[in-house]
C-alpha cells in the first residue's frame, strides 16, 4: 500500500462515520446512447477565439453562465465560512488577488477578464481555478482496439468532502458543478485547435483533444508532498513549478504530436504531483505518466505485444494497490477486461464508466473521445442512491 496520509484519514474517517463501503456492481452494458436515471443531460458547446485578447476571450461563454458561477462560489462561502468564521473569505477576498498578476500570461488576463464581465470578486475566480489542486478523484483509460483506433475516456469526479447533503444524499459542490459544465472550441485562424470539456470559469485543460493528434486527460494523485505545499510556496514567492491544468491547456496548444505532448509533461517542473494521461494517433501510443513535482517517475504505456491493450489511471500509482477504501481500478479493469480488445468501442467504454463505483457520487460528467475522428462527447452524470459517496 502507498504511504498514508491526510486523504486517508478522511476516507476512513467518512467511511466509519457513514457505516459505508464500497460495493461493487456487475459490469453494466447497454448503456449508451446516455438515458436514464445516471444520464442528467447533453454538455453544450461554446467557441472561445484564442484570436482575441485574452480578457475578451471568456465573454460570451461567461455572460450565459454568470448566474450558475455566482451559485457555485456562494455554495464554497457558505461551507467555508461555517468553517473558519469567515477568515478564509478575508483571505480570499483581500490577498488571492495579489496573486492573479504572478501567474502566467495569457491565463492571469483571462481570469481577470472572467471577474469584470461576471461580477464575481477576483480572489473567488482565482480560488476556482487553483481549487483543482485538492479535491478530486478521478478514471481515465486510454484504449486500443483491434483495427489500431485509439480512444480515451473519463469520469471526472469532483468536490470530495466539500459539504455532504445529508437529505439528498449528494456532494454540495459536485451539484453546483454540473451546470457549469461546457464543452468547448478553441479556434485559432478560424479553425478548431482543440476541444475540451471544462467548468465554465476555470480557464485550464482537465480533459482535452487535438483533433486527429493527440488526446489528454489529468487526474490528481496526491502525496505528502502535494498541491498545499506547492500553492502555499508559490504564495510566499517560489514560483517555478507550473500549475497542472495551466500546463495541459499549453500543451493541447503548441504540443504537434504525442511524443512532443509526452516529452513536454515528462519533463516540466510542476507546482503539484500528477498523473497525465495521454492517446496518440498510432497503434500503441497511450499513455499515464506518473509525475512528482520535479520529475517523472513511471511512463507506463499501451504494449500489444504485452497483452496490455489499454491503460488506466484513477489516483493511485498503477504498480501499487489502491487504497482499500477507494478502489475503482479494479472494478473498472475488471470491466475492460470483461470487455475484451475486440469489442472496445466509445459505447463499451461508456459502459465501464457507467459501472459503480466507477460512476459514483463525485462524477460531474463522463467524456468520450476519439482522436482519428476529432470527436469529443460529454455527458452530465447522476448517480442515483444507492450509490457509492466516492
Ligand atoms: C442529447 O443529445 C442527443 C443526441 O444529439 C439527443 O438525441 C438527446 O435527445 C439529447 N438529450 C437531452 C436530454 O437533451
Ligand atoms: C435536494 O433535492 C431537492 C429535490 O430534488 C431539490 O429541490 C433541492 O434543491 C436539493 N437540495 C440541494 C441542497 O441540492
Ligand atoms: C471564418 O470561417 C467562416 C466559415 O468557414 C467564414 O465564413 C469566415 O469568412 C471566416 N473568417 C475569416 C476571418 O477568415
Ligand atoms: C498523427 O499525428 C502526427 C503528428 O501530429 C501527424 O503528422 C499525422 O498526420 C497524424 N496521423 C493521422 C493519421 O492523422
Ligand atoms: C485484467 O487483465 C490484465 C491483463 O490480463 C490483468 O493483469 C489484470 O489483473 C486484470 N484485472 C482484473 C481486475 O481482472
Ligand atoms: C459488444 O458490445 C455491445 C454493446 O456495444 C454488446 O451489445 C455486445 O453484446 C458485445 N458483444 C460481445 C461479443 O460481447
Amino acid at each position: 500500500m502507498q504511504r498514508p496520509n491526510f486523504r486517508y484519514v478522511l476516507l476512513t474517517f467518512f467511511s466509519l462515520s457513514t457505516c459505508f463501503a464500497h460495493k461493487y456492481e456487475e459490469c453494466r452494458g447497454s448503456m449508451y446512447p446516455p438515458d436514464g436515471p445516471t444520464f442528467k443531460g447533453n454538455v453544450t458547446w461554446y467557441t472561445v477565439n484564442l484570436d482575441l485578447p485574452p480578457s475578451e476571450r471568456w465573454n460570451h461563454l461567461m455572460k450565459q453562465k454568470k448566474s450558475e458561477l455566482l451559485s457555485m462560489i456562494q455554495a464554497i462561502k457558505d461551507l467555508a465560512g461555517g468553517f473558519f468564521h469567515g477568515q478564509i473569505l478575508d483571505l480570499v477576498d483581500n490577498k488571492l488577488p495579489l496573486i492573479v498578476d504572478t501567474l502566467p500570461y495569457p491565463f492571469n488576463e483571462e481570469i481577470k477578464g472572467i471577474a469584470v464581465v461576471t461580477g464575481v470578486p477576483l480572489g473567488e475566480v482565482v480560488l476556482f481555478n487553483i481549487f483543482y489542486e485538492v479535491f478530486t478523484v478521478c478514471t481515465s483509460v486510454v484504449t486500443e482496439d483491434v483495427k489500431g483506433n485509439i480512444y480515451h475516456a473519463r469520469n471526472l469526479d469532483f468536490g470530495l468532502f466539500m459539504g455532504w447533503d445529508q437529505k439528498n444524499k449528494t456532494w454540495i459542490i459536485t451539484e453546483k458543478l454540473k451546470p457549469l459544465v461546457v464543452n468547448i472550441d478553441f479556434i485559432r485562424n478560424n479553425r478548431t485547435l482543440l476541444r475540451s470539456t471544462n467548468f465554465a470559469g476555470y480557464v485550464g485543460i482537465l480533459t482535452g483533444i487535438r483533433p486527429r493528434e493527440f488526446t489528454l486527460t489529468t487526474n490528481e494523485r496526491f502525496n505528502v508532498d502535494g498541491g498545499y505545499i506547492g500553492i502555499l510556496e508559490w504564495i510566499f514567492g517560489q514560483r517555478d513549478g507550473m500549475w497542472m491544468s495551466f500546463l495541459t491547456r499549453r500543451v493541447l496548444e503548441n504540443a504537434t504530436s504525442y511524443e512532443d505532448a509526452k516529452k513536454q509533461l515528462a519533463m516540466t517542473k510542476l507546482l503539484a504531483p500528477a498523473y497525465f494521461i495521454l492517446g496518440g494517433n498510432r497503434t500503441g501510443q497511450g499513455c499515464v505518466i506518473t509525475r512528482t513535482r520535479v520529475n517523472t517517475l513511471d511512463i507506463w504505456e499501451i504494449d500489444l505485444k504485452l497483452g496490455r491493450w489499454y491503460v488506466l489511471e484513477t489516483n493511485y500509482d498503477h504498480w501499487e494497490d489502491p487504497f482499500f477504501l477507494d478502489d475503482r481500478r479494479t472494478p473498472a479493469m475488471k470491466c475492460m477486461n470483461k470487455t475484451t480488445q475486440a469489442n472496445i468501442s466509445l459505447q463499451t467504454i461508456y459502459d465501464v464508466l457507467s459501472t459503480k463505483p466507477v460512476l459514483n457520487k463525485l462524477t460531474t460528467y463522463t467524456s468520450l473521445m476519439e482522436v482519428s475522428t476529432g470527436k469529443l462527447e460529454s455527458y452530465i452524470r447522476a448517480c442515483p442512491s444507492p450509490c457509492t459517496p466516492w
